[in-house]
């Protein structure tokens, strides 16, 4: 498909109003003005032409999902690389390998442990995961329980107590869990996670959005997930066709964590790059153009 697209706001991934439409019927088909919000994975082909912060952007269309008129693009644009990353880790059989999301979803009395529930890839995965129709236990700080909870997340546990790993065994106790999510990978997050695992019953494999420690105890394993992977396999088809757009209209997915935008422009780019860098919390730096 060939995507003229309007405008682009957004900061990687985006939100874009586009006209679709074959190249060739451009001058005189009828155009009929859609949103969507999509992942641009040029990070995958390194094309630019598959990339953001460009008024023109050719995206995949199993990478796109129907952006309703009630979500903003600059809201809507906090979701893709979080939604390509989560599933990529929760979906793909060589990863969690959970079912599919779906509106409504359909309880499946399982548990997963998601590490780093307030960030933008945690967001995600607690909403996907829920969508799977799993139960969720999450970490984050105390100030953003209430954040992780009204997406779906259980039990959240501050992830800088010493006892962290003690109380995310008492948050599972009885249990079976799925296994584990390390939105993170850092400062001991894995490890953590594995000694967790080890301990409960369940799935003793840990996706992680960083390359992880080689070896964990217990036996434990952890791959490091790659989200714009998912256009090669059956994963984007199932969560952006067939589960996003429709989560979006039904209110069951929600834009989340909210959108920071620092600015209009090009030139705002570097700006938001040093915003990311002090560190965020539970907030999406976004940059329209
Ligand atoms: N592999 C891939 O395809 C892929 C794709 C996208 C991103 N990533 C990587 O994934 C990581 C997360 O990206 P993001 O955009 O989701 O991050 P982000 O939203 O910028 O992360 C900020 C959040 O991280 C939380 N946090 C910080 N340190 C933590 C810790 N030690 N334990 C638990 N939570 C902690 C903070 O929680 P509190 O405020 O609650 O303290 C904050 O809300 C980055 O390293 C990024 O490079 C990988």
């Amino acid at each position: 498909m060939f995507i003229y697209k309007s405008f682009l706001p957004t900061y990687i991934p985006q939100a874009i109003p586009y006209f679709p439409c074959s190249q060739a019927q451009f001058p005189t088909c009828t155009i009929h003005r859609l949103t969507f919000t999509s992942h641009a994975h040029q990070l995958k082909t390194t094309k630019p032409k598959h990339g953001a912060f460009q008024h023109y952007t050719h995206i995949h269309s199993s990478l796109a999902a129907h952006l309703p008129s009630s979500i903003s693009f600059s809201a809507g644009s906090v979701l893709p690389l979080a939604i390509s990353t989560a599933s990529a880790g929760l979906f793909q059989k060589d990863y969690l390998g959970l079912p599919y999301p779906t509106v409504p979803s359909t309880p499946v009395h399982s548990t997963l442990i998601v590490w780093g529930g307030s960030s933008s890839v945690g967001s995600a995965t607690i909403q996907l995961a829920r969508a799977a129709g799993l139960d969720v236990v999450t970490t984050c700080s105390v100030h953003n329980f209430d954040y992780c909870k009204n997406l779906g997340a259980r039990e959240c546990v501050d992830y800088s107590s010493s006892d962290v790993v003690a109380k995310l065994i008492e948050a599972v106790k009885g249990k079976k869990v799925a296994g584990a999510y390390d939105a993170i990978t850092k400062k001991g997050s894995t490890e953590a996670l594995a000694e967790v695992l080890e301990k409960v019953d369940g799935g003793k494999f840990v996706a992680c959005v960083l390359e992880p420690p080689k070896e964990l105890k217990g036996g434990v394993g952890a791959k490091f997930v790659f989200g714009p992977i998912i256009v090669d396999n059956e994963v984007a088809g199932k969560v952006w066709g067939e589960y996003v757009g429709k989560a979006l209209d039904k209110g069951t997915l929600k834009p989340a964590p909210d959108a920071l935008i620092v600015g209009q422009g090009l030139d705002k780019v570097q700006e938001g790059m040093m915003k990311n860098k002090e560190g965020l919390s539970a907030k999406k730096v976004v940059v329209t153009l």
